[in-house]
């Protein structure tokens, strides 16, 4: 059985969004993860996936391994004691550790096809609730947005806990996401804003109603067909983030040189301190925006439509 999940992007309200604030986020089909599971001859579960180096048996891997706790929870899950023996091979495109939404790309692209292989495909609800439980155990007070955006594989309005809010572009627009290859960990930017939250409460409170400001209004200039706005929305949000400390030279440099080749607009997306940031571009001018990004020393660029 195969499946396979995009990555995605967060538009607008990251941080802000683990606090409940809403957030805009979009899946990014250029890159993926694919997953294929199939029968075994020999005994256990073997689990092949390049681009984290594992290649081994479910049952050598600790409890609390990213990709082996995916499969326990839904062994778990489906009341499977003795699991069959199986064959799992996991190729992803999608960069780890660089706010792409990797790891819960995995863990629904896994959980699809395990369950469809095991003859109980779960619901897209139930995969989402599982990947959140997951993206719990390994990113301590995720929002819930990556894994949401990534089930659901559509543009989202995501408030933390509220039924799924999905919307809708009134015209297309291009984005240019452009990676420092710098690889950071979700888990630690959002433990720092944590730990500058409790210390600075009304300050960060404060900033965190400017960035549902922005995620509101963006919402409304995309749905209403009025994408040029976004621009000026997105360096908004990015001073914001910088004052929340999540942005770094790396991603303030690939932000600036953007802004110079022409977008109209940059900010970093998803955790930050490394990882990727997105430009809000005239279609005309992406490739040129992309090119200016590799010069400033992206490690790649991806051009992705919205709507
Ligand atoms: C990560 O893609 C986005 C953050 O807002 C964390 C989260 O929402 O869980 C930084």
């Amino acid at each position: 059985m195969k499946s396979s999940a995009p990555g995605k992007v967060i538009l607008f309200g990251e941080h802000a969004v683990v606090y409940n604030r809403p957030a805009l986020a979009v899946p990014v089909n250029q890159v993926c993860v694919d997953v294929e599971v199939l029968d075994s001859d020999s005994a256990g579960v073997f689990i092949d996936a390049p681009m984290v180096n594992l290649h081994g048996e479910l049952s050598a891997l600790p409890p609390d391994h990213a990709i082996g706790s995916v499969i326990l929870n839904l062994f778990q899950r489906l009341n499977i004691s003795a699991p069959p023996a199986l064959n799992i091979n996991i190729v992803s495109s999608i960069p780890v550790a660089a706010g792409l939404g990797s790891g819960a790309a995995v863990s629904v692209a896994l959980i699809r096809a395990l369950s469809a292989h095991l003859k109980n495909p779960l619901p897209d609800e139930q995969v989402n609730d599982l990947v959140f439980e997951i993206e719990k155990l390994h990113h301590g007070t995720p929002s819930g947005i990556d894994n949401t955006v990534i089930t659901y594989n559509q543009p989202v309005y995501f408030i933390k806990g509220q039924p799924i809010e999905t919307f809708k572009t009134g015209k297309p627009f291009t984005i240019v996401i452009g990676d420092t290859g710098i690889p950071a960990p979700t888990k630690e930017s959002v433990g720092d804003v944590r730990r500058l939250w409790i210390k600075n409460n009304n300050a960060f409170e404060n900033i965190f109603n400017e960035i549902a400001q922005l995620s509101l209004i963006a919402r409304r200039s995309i749905e209403s067909g009025k994408p040029e706005l976004l621009g000026e929305l997105m360096n908004q949000n990015h001073e914001l983030l910088q004052q929340l400390t999540v942005s770094s030279p790396e991603l303030d440099r690939l932000v600036t040189a953007a802004k110079t080749a022409g977008a109209l607009g940059a900010k970093l997306s998803g955790g930050g301190r490394g990882g990727n940031m997105i430009a809000f571009v005239e279609k005309e001018s992406a490739e040129s925006v992309a090119q200016a990004l590799l010069s400033a020393g992206a490690k790649r660029t991806i051009v992705t439509e919205v709507g």
